[in-house]
């Protein structure tokens, strides 16, 4: 039989056996048995374990680079079916391209599955996610990563690398920007929605996306705040705080798991089959497929753990990951290894098994092109409404750290000198991971927010400085901008790439001359009212700042319609609602900061903080500058007659606890009520205060309303070291907008 003959009749084959309509699925976690199984063995059957390899290797295209650069032959590799999937390939020419040498020029013809960093936003760029996790919104957060979903599917993306669900509680490690902070149950929540969003709750439609948790796990610990570095962290912490996002992700049924960078208690992630094996599988149940981060197979070696490229393959795989992102591991040593007898073909198969599961929950053996849509292209890519729901989004999360005097909202009244490097941005505005989104013009910035509201005639603009370098040339002009306005709005903060990955910085304020020019303006108009709109990637020492401005909006990078956004905060049209999802500490030396912290056995008295031989520095109090679940309103609201459902409750009951919220100030608004517990005492220490629940309701000025949360025994377990469980005892209990409080109420648990 010649060449061409035989490919035809394996190509009918193959045909037969994926012609079947694919079916939906829509089951919460990823089941064991699933309608296409049958399908999968079969296709299976007719594989050679080089092409079986072929699907645990993925290559980057020549898009954005994520990672060093690799040159590789990945046209060359796909032909011979050495490629199960590409990443950074974002345009319909491009996927298309590619899909057709898959499907066309190989034996089988086995479609290629395209990932990219959709993060927040694939062109309609949505606020960082820690930001977007400063809305405490669920919905919006699950609505924005839809709209994602829907613009990236146009182009053939069929996966996005997120959610990042890693917990951090250091500012000096770039990639906060992309979680969700530092809590583990608001983690775990905003896991959940991002999951929902990109995955829908039917995967063989083409605006839906399979997502993936990552980093597995404890990147957001990285010592010293330095990416990529070792992390060593006790059982507690592991179980009881970075691993629960993660669990909530496989709960909402999220189909992929990227390994992690860093090692863990020795063991790098990428090769660590406790984490992979033992809790991801054999704990978890989770029946996804796990891709390694770039290039993390080959690192074994640097990292003293393998002792050649060869051996880390081995390792990797035995420990549980599925596919290679750009090490060429996979693809150069996987089958010698299987002949030399050192992995067993099984792993391999359960490998491709999972890979190939994805590319039949997608659909892409009835159509490998079916998502690639030009005209949906043209139709979802900026959208209107994406556009609305950004600007939405971008209000939404910004944080009012401060105000002073009711310096905000703006009156439009009133003339503003618009000063620093930011007011004008649209390159920056994106913030970091910006996927396919445009930094050349299409981002509103703050100015042409502003502009919706005030006429040119009554805004002076002076940019003042650059965010980053020494040149104070600006300032003069800035300062006489300020004199001849009634109010000053500086806008300020990092440029996009100062947080993401590989992007730590040891020093946590402001970069450049910018507090300067702060300090500048402060002392040319003293009785002037100065507002400092903050974008950055992490919580920033804001301390200098703190007491030179009078009002502060924290608008984190606020994405494509980010400066409508801002400007509808600032001139009252959207009364703020956000709140701190991680800690804003007073300077660098107290990082890690965190709400939840132990007590110590000496902690410092409210009396006396200073008092000796407790736990405290000389310099610094141990109070942060803006706690975990602040921010502020226009209006103000009061929180009382809380009451519980009972003082006493059995390990079955259900405990209601309820407080009145009161808008007492003169604005309608949204509030965020926090309910906190702690744990008195415990088989091993529980922390201070524990996030158990939140709601965000609305009240018009003057309104009450009575919030309701309910607890069971279950929300209070905890991994004591040996095992999850719940300790009876007594807990107490409050219902607040921050979490800087002290408890008034308690129930026991018997
Ligand atoms: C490296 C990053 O750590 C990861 O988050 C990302 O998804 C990959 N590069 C792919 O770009």
């Amino acid at each position: 039989m010649n060449k061409m003959l035989n490919k035809t009749i394996l190509f009918l084959l193959v045909i037969t056996v994926f012609s079947c309509k694919t079916e939906s699925n829509s089951s919460a976690k990823t089941s064991n048995d699933t309608p296409f199984d049958a399908k999968v063995d079969s296709l299976m059957n007719l594989m050679t374990l080089q092409e079986k390899i072929g699907q645990t290797v993925m290559y980057s295209g020549s898009g954005t680079i994520t990672g060093p650069t690799v040159n590789t032959n990945f046209r060359t590799y796909i032909k011979e079916a050495n490629v199960g999937a590409m990443l950074n390939v974002y345009s319909t020419k491009a996927t298309r391209d590619l899909q057709k040498l898959a499907v066309e020029e190989t034996r089988l013809g086995i479609p290629l599955l395209f990932g990219y960093d959709v993060i927040h936003g694939f062109k309609t760029i949505f606020p960082i996610n820690l930001g977007l996790a400063a809305s405490w919104d669920l919905e919006d957060i699950e609505k924005g990563s839809r709209i994602a979903a829907e613009e990236a599917s146009a182009v053939g993306i069929h996966w996005t690398f997120a959610p990042m669900v890693d917990i951090s509680r250091d500012p000096r490690w770039g990639r906060i920007s992309e979680g969700a902070g530092e809590d583990v149950y608001l983690g775990s929540e905003i896991a959940k929605a991002y999951v929902k969003g990109f995955q829908g709750d039917d995967l063989s439609k083409t605006n839906t996306i399979l997502a993936c948790a990552k980093h597995f796990v404890g990147y957001g610990a990285a010592q010293a705040g330095r990416d990529y570095h070792t992390v060593n962290m006790g059982m507690d912490e592991l179980r009881n705080v970075y691993l629960p996002p993660f669990e909530a992700a496989v709960d909402a049924g999220v189909e992929t798991f990227m390994t992690a960078f860093n090692e863990l208690n020795g063991v790098p992630a990428t090769a660590n089959k406790f984490l992979y094996r033992d809790i991801l599988r054999d704990e978890w149940g989770f029946n996804g497929f796990v891709v390694t981060d770039y290039t993390a197979i080959n690192e074994l070696v640097e990292h003293g753990f393998a002792e050649n490229e060869k051996h880390a393959t081995e390792l990797a795989i035995k420990a549980g990951i599925d596919q290679d992102m750009m090490s060429s591991a996979n693809r150069l040593y996987l089958e010698e290894l299987v002949n030399e007898g050192k992995v067993d073909e099984a792993l391999i198969n359960d490998a491709c098994r999972r890979i190939l599961l994805a590319k039949f929950k997608l659909g892409l053996f009835d159509d490998p092109y079916r998502y690639i849509d030009e005209q949906r292209e043209k139709d979802v890519i900026y959208k209107p409404e994406f556009l609305e729901a950004a600007r939405k989004s971008a209000a939404m999360c910004s944080v009012l750290l401060k105000n002073n005097d009711k310096t905000l909202p703006l009156d439009k009244n009133q003339t503003i000198a618009l000063i620093g490097p930011l007011v004008k941005d649209k390159e920056n505005i994106l913030g970091n991971w910006g996927a396919a989104g445009d930094r050349t013009g299409k981002a509103i910035s703050v100015y042409e927010g502003v502009q919706e509201y005030l006429a040119d005639s009554k805004v002076a603009f002076a940019k003042g400085c650059e965010i980053e370098g020494d040149d104070t040339s600006g300032f003069t002009k800035a300062i006489n901008a300020a004199k001849t306005a009634d109010k000053v709005v500086m806008v300020m903060g990092e440029d996009y790439d100062m947080s993401g990955e590989a992007a730590s910085r040891t020093n946590i304020k402001l970069p450049g001359k910018q507090t300067d020019l702060i300090k500048a303006i402060r002392k040319a108009v003293p009785k002037k009212q100065i507002v400092l709109v903050l974008m950055n990637g992490r919580p920033l020492d804001l301390s200098e700042e703190d007491t030179l401005a009078d009002a502060i909006l924290e608008t984190w990078f606020p994405g494509t319609s980010g400066g409508y956004g801002v400007a509808d905060v600032l001139f009252g049209a959207y009364n703020p609602s956000a709140k701190l999802p991680v800690t804003f500490p007073r300077t660098l030396g107290q990082v890690p900061i965190y709400y939840n912290m132990k007590n110590t056995g000496r902690p410092i008295p409210d009396h006396d903080p200073h008092e000796d031989y407790k736990s405290h520095y000389l310099d610094a109090p141990n109070t942060p500058l803006y706690p975990f679940g602040h921010g502020l309103s226009y209006t103000t609201f009061e929180y009382s007659d809380v009451e519980l459902s009972s003082e006493t409750i059995g390990f079955s009951d259900t405990l209601t606890a309820t407080a009145t919220i009161t808008n007492t100030g003169d604005y309608d608004g949204y509030e965020i009520a926090q309910l906190y517990v702690h744990d008195k005492v415990g088989s091993i220490t529980r922390p201070v205060k524990e996030l158990k629940g939140f709601q965000k309701i609305f009240l018009k000025k003057g309104e009450s309303k009575t919030v309701s949360f309910k607890l069971t025994a279950k929300d209070l377990e905890f991994y004591n070291l040996e095992e999850f469980r719940v300790e009876p005892g007594e807990f107490e209990i409050a219902i607040k907008g921050t979490s800087d409080f002290d408890f008034e109420h308690s129930f026991t648990l018997e």
